[in-house]
């Protein structure tokens, strides 16, 4: 089969049956992974339907965009490992392949630079909506309210129906998201707004226009950039999680693009979710030395305790996560470079890390460090502060949550989003009066 093939119909198919009712349910193959029995006509056959609260083994969509093989621990965009990308590629030209579906010759990769970086300015008037907000607001927060008004600026990339207005949004989030959350942080802090200079790359604007000040040059070190870059390539899209698929169920009623992306920053804000790294930086600042670990693992195996080691254990991975590799040495990196050798949260995350991997509970459970146990410690070096972790990943996201939106509005299966119930509520009752209640 052409790789490029859908996933079809197979020769094989599952039987169901139920009482007196009988559905043959295809089974479709994809190019790798499990297979899956297509259950569309399973009410029509039946009269019922499949009950999957989380889709723990609900496949939303068909998608040629990310693998991952959570057992063997892969991880694929377009059928490159993700080691492989970190080590040889740039954020920006994974931006080009997640979209397009193949790497960028020299022009191609030129022609798109040259588009993203010259649609790095914000409408002047955007500006204000940020003086509107509390200094103190949470920079998600800010994100999920202008991004969402950007498409109160820019209607004429809103026609959803119209493939040139597609690219446009896309180009324009893909720009404008990194803008859009300095300047949150600079409003943050009391700093003025650094505009975008589009003479540098992609990442080193961002940083120029977060740790720049109008009265000082800022030259970045290249080698934090190419950490920050790598971890934008980490996070640029991991097929169908909470915000991918909030975004494609938003966008699946056709709303348009900006909004539909406002909607996966929200869902990414979740501690479960983006806001983890957070989490788990806060929880390696209250273990706070390695003599208390005993005492934290002993609280996660608690189920009474309500509390779980934040950064391990993924919903897919059951095996050690790729980019946490990839993650873990980016940290060293970066903390060599800045000759932070003594870094009391690096040593408690490593230790924990060692014990966990050791530990009954963890090896039988399969949860394994995930990429936000060592982001945290290295966004923090990078010198961002830990509201701005979920930030930074929703920069680096916005590729992948516009890559799925632009093949689920191309894709001639689509059709709204609406999943059924399984209703335990009342059954019907009459209405009574409030003075008989
Ligand atoms: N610490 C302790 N126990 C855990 C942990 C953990 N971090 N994660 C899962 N478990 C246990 C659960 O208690 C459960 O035990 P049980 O089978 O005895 O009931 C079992 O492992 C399976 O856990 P589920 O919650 O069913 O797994 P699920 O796939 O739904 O959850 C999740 C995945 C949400 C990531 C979970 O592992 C978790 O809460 N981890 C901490 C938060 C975190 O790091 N999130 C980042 C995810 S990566 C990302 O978004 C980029």
């Amino acid at each position: 089969m052409n790789v490029h093939d859908k996933g079809h119909a197979d020769a094989a198919a599952a039987e169901l049956s139920l009482a007196d009712k009988k559905s043959t349910l295809p089974v479709r193959s994809g190019t790798l992974g499990p297979d899956v029995i297509d259950v569309g006509k399973l009410y029509r056959d039946t009269g019922c339907f499949t009950y999957d609260p989380g889709f723990t083994s609900t496949a939303n969509c068909s998608s040629r965009i990310t693998y991952i093989d959570g057992d063997a621990g892969i991880l694929l965009y377009r059928g490159y490992p993700i080691d492989q990308l970190a080590e040889h590629s740039s954020f920006l030209e994974v931006c080009y392949l997640l979209l397009h579906g193949e790497l960028p010759t020299h022009d191609q990769y030129a022609a798109f630079n040259t588009t993203i970086m010259r649609h790095t300015m914000l409408h002047e008037q955007m500006t204000r909506f940020f003086t509107g907000f509390r200094r103190d607001a949470h920079p998600m927060a800010v994100m999920v309210g202008t991004v969402g008004a950007l498409s109160s600026f820019y209607h004429d990339s809103t026609d959803i129906n119209d493939p040139a207005q597609r690219a446009m949004a896309s180009h324009r989030m893909l720009a404008k998201m990194p803008t859009i959350a300095s300047m949150a942080y600079k409003y943050s802090i009391g700093q003025p707004f650094i505009y975008p200079r589009n003479d540098l790359d992609y990442t080193t604007n961002f940083l120029q226009m977060c740790f720049a000040i109008p009265c000082e040059p800022y030259v970045a070190n290249p080698v934090l950039t190419r950490a920050l870059d790598r971890i934008f390539i980490l996070h640029a899209d991991h097929e169908q999680n909470a915000s991918t698929s909030t975004v494609r169920l938003a966008g699946s009623s056709g709303a348009n693009p900006f909004a539909c992306i406002a909607a996966g920053i929200a869902c990414l804000w979740g501690p479960a979710h983006g806001g983890a790294n957070e989490a788990a930086l806060n929880m390696l600042a209250e273990i706070g030395s390695v003599e208390r670990i005993p005492e934290f693992i002993a609280k996660a195996k608690d189920k009474n305790s309500g509390f779980r080691l934040m950064g391990f254990g993924h919903r897919v991975y059951k095996n050690y996560d790729p980019r946490a590799k990839v993650m873990q040495k980016t940290c060293h990196e970066v903390l060599d470079a800045l000759g932070i050798h003594n870094d009391p949260l690096l040593k408690v995350a490593i230790e924990l890390e060692r014990i966990a991997l050791q530990d009954e509970y963890f090896i039988e459970k399969k949860l394994y460090p995930n990429i936000d146990f060592y982001s945290g410690i290295t966004l923090r070096a990078l010198g961002f502060p830990v509201s701005m972790f979920t930030v930074l990943f929703a920069i680096a996201r916005t590729v992948g949550w516009i890559a799925q939106w632009k093949e689920m509005i191309e894709d001639p299966e689509q059709r709204i989003g609406r999943p059924r119930q399984l209703y335990m509520g009342a059954p019907e009752r009459n209405y009574v009066p409030i003075n008989e209640r």
